[in-house]
């Protein structure tokens, strides 16, 4: 617990009156939320908290209500009155939205002010006067889950400690006697910080209340428009919004990541605002609110023990966690697994004891949890056990490959029942990381390695053997406050034989536009351009939960296809009616139905369209058209193989990646293309965290990372040449075959480049460096070992 702080200062966090010149303020033309401009459109801008932790004493407007255009300030006690200042998380936890007398981490949203311009709203905040009275601020999630820690959520009642949830999985005794049985046991303290999506397109929206129709409509930057339409209606239908009359369009989005799954204030306040004055809202964040205020993922500390007999095989697994939520629980997670699917843990191992627990703690930080680009907590659950895999390598002196190849459940043991309750549906793990060793020359590198280690140069060679999990998921497990998650395609065929394909689901890049046609196509051989494909928009989409964690091919993309499939059965019906046979009688190929034995004797589908509106026989229903709503028997279970090859310069610490190859397996590919933009994304957003990335707090609570000045995403210049591969797996369960691919490499990478760091300085003892690897951090450690240069 720190001392009150008393110059509280955010860097870079004040707006300033030369905003006008600043050129994020430069407008584009495109189908972004910030590309619209309705009539009569306000804009809306917050001020925030310098302080972690404060008790409001006085909001002073009257400086901001006398700028010309500023037409009101949104506070607390206004939004108290319509009971809208609080508002459920997405994993039912509960966030202010405006807070009445208490602030609980920096760049907390404290008012708003609504304007009839941007800069003005923006002068407007800087007008604002709130006077602070600085509180104590909890930082470290351990003491903040210590007996005794004063209680951070004194508006929860009865609430004694800080303790967000505990959630464990795995019989605890069990893996505790195996591992005292085990010869080898390594135990290494395992810390993922706090990062941030920090996507191209920060969050941002237009709420536009439609008083004479009754009708809200909100353009915003949404990765799950449904959920919200119905979250939206749930907090708000006792001020008369009713679902109906509810509309979130979600158009294009620059990046997603897992960030864009909550609703943050902002997003509400702005609604208020327009249901209140009648008018647009529009609300666009800036880069360092973006940073500072919107939720972070990670922030896991983890103990791992591995155990394992003399000769390599692994027996037994533990980890504890502690996981910092921030000031709310804002991650989204299936309500029956609050730690998420941290329980994949096991990874690609073929272990028999395991038993993982997370104590998830409340502090003075924005609220924690997004699954950045993972299938809630993967990232951390593989970040755990990989970086063990190598530690046990190093302690049992054994080749890092031939312990993973000792390990691996076999091809033979699919579909798998993992002893913490998964079952794998397919895989092949020896063969991705066979394929991957030879287009790296593995052995070679291991030769090159030695012989450099003579000479003093430090070269090291990481693996990383990832199981993933995702395409949550079947609804008997998984919801997202308590709506089940399973996910929609509807497809309409059109008379001349063109359709339009809508889904529940939402692209932010991932070209859904592109692949999702590609279904239509060879499921129907309608061509995939004359497939029109919509998401985003409730008023047309069917429902759905929406994209993240990978879900859009193992769900919607398995809905288009049995939607596709209930269409074809009823064009063979009127393939039939047409060609005056029976319906035993004809065959399919993509596009057309012909007689058997008779091929010349065909409906191609335009013309089965074109009948169902025009001569379709009596007593059938007119139209070509179908919906799914796809329930997964199982989650699909990609995984790959990456390695590696970092050379460090002994002068600087700086982390040089030579080569990295990665071998992916995500079963059946819809499109090649698509999936190689999605590893190389996916590495790149692993090269980030892993070697540059980190947010960080003082003991007062004020932000390390909050502009892009000193959160250092990697740019062309530190990102390296990607080299990628295949094996294909298909999954057992899913209609054509297909697992999710887009977060694998986000997942995979890390602890391949950390395994390849610790690699390069096995020799001197080190054994686990926590990410992201910094020339600083490196510098240390070498000094401290005596061969820094
Ligand atoms: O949910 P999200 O779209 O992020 O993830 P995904 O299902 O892993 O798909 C990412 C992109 O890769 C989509 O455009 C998919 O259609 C495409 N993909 C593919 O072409 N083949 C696969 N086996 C998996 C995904």
């Amino acid at each position: 617990m720190s001392e009150p702080r008393t110059d509280a200062k955010i860097s870079g966090m004040g707006h300033s009156m030369k905003r006008k010149e600043d050129p994020r303020f430069i407008r584009g033309k495109g189908n972004y939320v910030d590309d619209f401009v309705l009539p009569g459109m306000l804009y809306m801008d917050i001020v925030r908290s310098p302080h972690a932790h404060a008790k409001i004493k006085k909001i002073n407007t009257v400086r901001a209500l006398k700028i010309p255009g500023v037409l009101a300030v949104i506070d607390g006690p206004t939004l108290a009155k319509y009971n809208l200042h609080w508002m459920p998380t997405i994993s039912a936890d509960t966030q202010m939205v405006l807070p009445i007398d208490e602030v609980m981490y920096q760049a907390q949203e404290v008012c708003a002010v609504i304007a009839t311009e941007r800069y003005i709203a923006a002068d407007g905040v800087d007008a604002v006067e709130v006077e602070y009275e600085p509180l104590p601020v909890m930082v470290d999630p351990h003491k903040s889950l210590a007996p005794g820690a004063p209680v951070l959520r004194r508006d929860k009642k009865d609430k004694k400690d800080n303790l967000a949830f505990h959630w464990e999985a795995g019989d605890k005794a069990d893996a505790e006697r195996a591992l005292a049985a085990a010869d080898v046991v390594i135990s290494e303290n395992v810390y993922l910080p706090r990062i941030h999506v920090a996507s191209m397109e920060t969050c941002g929206c237009i709420a536009d209340f439609n008083s004479a129709e009754g009708k809200l409509t909100v353009y915003m930057t949404t990765q799950a428009p449904h959920a919200v339409r119905t979250v939206f209606a749930l907090v708000a239908g006792h001020v008369g919004l009713s679902e109906e009359k509810i509309r979130i369009v979600s158009p294009d989005i620059g990046g997603g990541f897992g960030g864009k799954v909550p609703v943050y204030p902002g997003y509400v306040i702005a609604v208020a605002a327009s249901v209140v004055i009648g008018k647009p809202v529009k609300w666009i964040e800036d880069r360092m609110e973006n940073l500072q205020a919107d939720s972070f993922a990670r922030d896991y500390h983890m103990k791992v023990e591995l155990g394992a007999n003399k000769d390599g095989t692994m027996t037994s697994l533990k980890i504890k966690t502690v996981a910092d939520h921030g000031y709310a629980n804002a991650s989204a997670n299936p309500s029956k697994f609050p730690a998420g699917l941290f329980s994949i843990c096991t990874g690609s191992y073929d272990l028999k004891h395991a038993f993982c627990e997370v104590d998830a703690a409340y502090t003075h930080k924005p609220p924690g949890g997004v699954a950045y680009r993972c299938s809630f907590r993967v990232t951390e659950a593989v970040h755990a056990i990989e970086r063990a895999t190598d530690a046990l390598a190093q302690k049992l002196d054994m080749d890092p490959a031939e312990l993973r190849m000792k390990n691996f459940i076999r091809p033979e043991q699919f579909p798998y029942k993992s002893v913490l309750g998964w079952e794998y549906d397919s895989g092949d793990y020896g063969a991705a990381l066979r394929k991957v060793m030879d287009i790296v020359g593995y052995d070679a590198l291991r030769r090159e390695q030695a012989e450099k280690r003579k000479r003093g140069e430090l070269m090291g060679i990481g693996i990383c053997s990832f199981t993933e999990i995702v395409g949550a998921g079947p609804s008997k497990h998984f919801d997202i406050l308590g709506l089940k998650m399973f996910d929609s395609a509807e497809i309409r065929v059109h008379p001349t034989g063109k359709a339009i394909a809508r889904f529940g689901t939402k692209s932010q890049g991932q070209g859904h536009e592109t692949t999702y046609a590609q279904i239509v196509a060879e499921e129907l051989g309608i061509p995939a351009a004359h497939v029109q494909v919509e998401e985003g928009d409730t008023d047309t989409a069917p429902y759905g939960l929406g994209t993240y964690a990978s879900r859009s091919t193992p769900t919607s993309g398995a809905a288009c296809a049995l939607a596709a499939r209930k269409i074809r059965d009823k064009a063979k019906k009127l393939a039939a009616h047409l060609l005056e046979v029976s319906e035993n009688d004809l065959e399919w190929e993509p596009g057309k139905f012909f007689v058997k034995g008779a091929p010349q004797k065909a409906k191609t589908i335009q013309e089965i369209a074109f009948a169902a509106y025009t001569n379709h026989p009596q007593g059938m229903e007119a139209g070509l058209e179908a919906v799914h709503y796809y329930d997964p028997p199982n989650l699909t279970f990609p995984f790959g193989s990456y390695i590696c090859v970092v050379d460090i310069d002994r002068g600087t610490g700086e982390v040089k990646v030579r080569r990295f190859v990665a071998v992916d397996d995500c079963g059946n590919i819809i499109n090649p293309m698509i999936v190689e933009g999605q590893i190389h994304g996916g590495l790149t957003q692993g090269i980030g965290p892993a070697l540059y990335e980190e947010i960080s707090y003082d003991d007062e609570g004020n932000i390390s990372g909050g502009s892009f000045l000193d959160y250092y995403v990697p740019t062309a210049l530190e990102t390296p040449h990607w080299e990628t591969d295949k094996t294909v797996t298909p999954s057992p369960h899913h209609p054509f075959g297909a697992k999710g691919v887009g977060e694998s490499a986000t997942v995979g990478a890390p602890p391949a480049i950390a395994n390849a760091v610790v690699d390069a300085l096995r020799h001197l003892g080190v054994t686990h460096i926590d990410i992201p690897i910094t020339p600083e951090k490196v510098w240390q450690i070498l000094k401290k070992k005596g061969v820094a240069e």
